[in-house]
């Protein structure tokens, strides 16, 4: 039977990834360099990631860039972070604009320093008319201060009468997370050998396929992301169900 190649890779591909990019500090020291070095190679991989998965035709891609917890990082460290983020959203607003993708943020951007919050808000408003890729950058996000803020706004409707607490579900929820646009990730990649969350879409991930990769995320190229996409390709996802049913089901 001649087989489809496009009906399978619709159906083996993750329509959303989200990627841990996580690392960079031990790639440097590995190499006798600061830890800032890692940042500065990390963002070239953070280019590899995004024009990667646009190229594959990935609907979705969120980027965990900058943790609420990473705030407790030595303060030059930090500078570097932001100045890198406020390059990314400088220096590749037009590529992103020329390939369609629309760019959100996730995450406490009022936290964010001037310069990197302004870079991150113009690069939202340049892509908000796209149609192509969705890509959400995390910055100062925290899953559980996502959940938070969502119950939080939830609780003051309730108080006002505009929710009924009853009629609270998981949609509703949802509609009050920062994610609220995007899908469920299907792949969750992690680079750096570590294999925890670390407080990334805590909500969002509940049937997630996990990849943990030891590659360090300067190090990360297009055959990481290959390899990460070809173990999803393998995964039997089954929502609960057993495996002869979802096999059923796929016909
Ligand atoms: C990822 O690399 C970058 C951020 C978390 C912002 P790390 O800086 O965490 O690198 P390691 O884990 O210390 O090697
Ligand atoms: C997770 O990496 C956060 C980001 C990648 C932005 P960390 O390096 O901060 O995670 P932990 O502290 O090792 O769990
Ligand atoms: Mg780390």
């Amino acid at each position: 039977m001649k087989v489809n190649a496009r009906s399978i890779r619709d159906k083996k591909s993750p329509a959303h990834i989200a990627i841990i990019l996580d690392g960079n500090g031990r790639w440097a020291v590995e190499k006798g360099l600061p830890r800032t070095a890692g940042h500065e190679h990390g963002s070239k991989a953070v280019r590899t990631a995004v024009y990667g998965c646009h190229d594959r035709g990935i609907s979705a891609l969120t980027l965990y860039a900058f943790s609420a917890a990473n705030w407790s990082r030595p303060k030059g460290e930090i500078e570097t972070l932001m100045r890198l983020c406020a390059e990314f959203a400088e220096n590749e607003i037009d590529e992103l604009v020329r390939r369609d993708v629309q760019v959100t943020c996730i995450g406490d951007i009022d936290e964010l320093p001037r310069r990197t919050r302004k870079a991150t808000e113009a690069l939202v408003e340049a892509t908000k008319g796209c149609k192509g890729m969705k890509l959400a950058l995390a910055l100062s996000y925290g899953g559980r201060q996502d959940m938070v803020s969502a119950i939080r706004q939830i609780a003051i409707r309730a108080r006002a009468g505009l929710v009924i607490p009853e009629e609270v579900n998981e949609a509703s929820i949802r509609s009050f997370l920062s994610t609220g646009n995007l899908p469920d990730p299907d792949l969750v990649i992690r680079t750096g050998g570590e294999r925890r969350l670390s407080d990334f879409l805590l909500f969002e991930c509940a049937y997630a396929e996990l990849f943990f990769t030891e590659t360090l995320w300067p190090d990360f190229t297009l055959e990481t992301l290959d390899e990460a996409m070809a173990a999803f390709s393998r995964r039997q996802r089954r929502f609960g169900k057993t495996g002869p049913q979802v096999s059923a089901e796929a016909g």
